[in-house]
């Protein structure tokens, strides 16, 4: 978490104006809600829905409603706005258009990841972001978890030495490579894509090229991932697990030492240590100075850090977002930089059958 000490909504003295385009599931449950510990004030709602934008104005505190998003941000002039939509028919990201159409207009843009479907897509934003001076973010919620943004913290220490390999695990499958020309069935791996990519992306750079297998009984796959800087890494996206497992699994390795990230919110990391005398040591016990370093939530207060809100990154990304743009400064993560990268990952597994090497950036 960046900040040591949450402000509530209303202690702010200085405030984004913003509105927002989608009153859908995900905004309901996880991004209007972050609103009352972000600098804010939520001057209208859009969606085509007049109904459900109604509702979610009283709910949220919004003063006006519509049902075009151009009309809104014609109208209200906002200083930013927040953009969490869907899918078209064809499959493609309804976020991306409107993003390009709000940076047009010159306002700053929250929008929910995917980013968009294509290297192409992404690479708009960026020319609209630029030609339009206007910022860009992508709720890259992962890069904000705590725990994510401590093991980053702990790999980029010099007693870590350089982190030379990575393991993630992430379950999704995906399509039979025959049908990946069809947007339509890649939606799934789409939206889900994002989640370990923008992990790997976060933690080790650029990918300089990788290779998967796929397993035909459910869509698994592995992949083998080399990094421009030299590293390696797997990713692990299995498919067929049950519905009561965790999800996630982390792992980076550095020189002497490791962390280890489980179900997003236990971090455990391995100092360097020596290994206690092989054949003669009679406890595992290192001394206290190089023992592992193990943090997980507590459950039983009301806090702020253990509700989903904050653990799983969506308060902290909102709160980046506006203090970047409050500060006239460009968000540091959730870039289109990293939108791009993954869009890359992406398309390598839309284009290329397995069991190739799969160039993402050349040398
Ligand atoms: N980061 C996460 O943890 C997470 C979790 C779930 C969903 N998501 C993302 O959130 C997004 C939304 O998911 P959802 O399940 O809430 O979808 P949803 O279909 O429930 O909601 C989308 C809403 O957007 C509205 N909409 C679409 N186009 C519009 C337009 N042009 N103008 C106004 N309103 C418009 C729709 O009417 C709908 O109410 C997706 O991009 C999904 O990937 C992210």
């Amino acid at each position: 978490m960046e900040q040591a000490n949450v402000k509530y909504n209303f202690e702010y003295d200085r405030k984004l104006n913003i509105c927002f385009i989608g009153a859908g599931g995900h905004s309901f449950r996880n991004i209007y809600p972050t609103f009352q510990y972000a600098p804010v004030d939520l001057a209208a709602i859009c969606d085509k829905d007049a109904d459900r934008a109604a509702a979610y104005a009283r709910q949220f505190g919004a003063r006006a409603v519509y049902t075009d998003y151009r009309e809104m941000l014609e109208k209200e002039k906002p200083d930013a706005v927040f953009i969490v939509t869907s899918y078209t028919p064809e499959g493609r990201v309804q976020a991306t258009d409107i993003a390009l159409d709000a940076l047009k207009a010159g306002v700053h843009v929250w929008m929910e990841k995917p980013t968009a479907a294509s290297v192409e897509e992404v690479q708009q934003l960026m020319k609209a972001s630029r030609d339009n001076n206007r910022y860009a973010m992508s709720g890259l919620k992962k890069v904000f978890f705590p725990a994510i943004a401590k093991a980053k913290q702990i790999i980029s220490s010099p007693e870590f030495g350089t982190p030379s390999s990575i393991y993630v695990r992430y379950p999704q499958d995906i399509p039979a490579f025959a049908e990946r020309s069809d947007l339509r069935k890649l939606k799934g791996f789409l939206d889900h894509l994002y989640h370990p990519a923008s992990i790997i992306h976060y933690l080790m750079g650029k990918i300089g090229s990788i290779a998967y297998e796929r397993e035909p009984f459910n869509g698994g796959t592995v992949t083998n991932m080399r990094f421009l800087n030299g590293a390696v890494g797997t990713l692990h996206m299995p498919a067929g697990v049950s519905g009561s497992s965790p999800l996630e699994r982390l792992e980076v390795v550095g020189s002497g030492a490791n962390v280890v990230v489980e179900n997003g919110v236990k971090v455990t990391y391995y100092r360097k240590a020596a290994r206690p005398a092989y054949g003669r040591s009679a406890s595992y016990l290192v001394d206290d100075q190089a023992a592992p370093l193990h943090w997980e939530p507590e459950h039983s207060l009301g806090q702020l850090y253990n509700k989903n809100i904050f653990y799983l990154g969506y308060v902290p990304e909102v709160l980046h977002f506006c203090e970047s743009i409050l500060n006239g400064q460009p968000p540091q993560k959730g870039t289109l930089e990293e939108s791009l990268e993954i869009a890359k990952l992406f398309e390598a597994y839309r284009y290329s059958p397995e069991g190739s090497p799969i160039v993402i950036n050349g040398q």
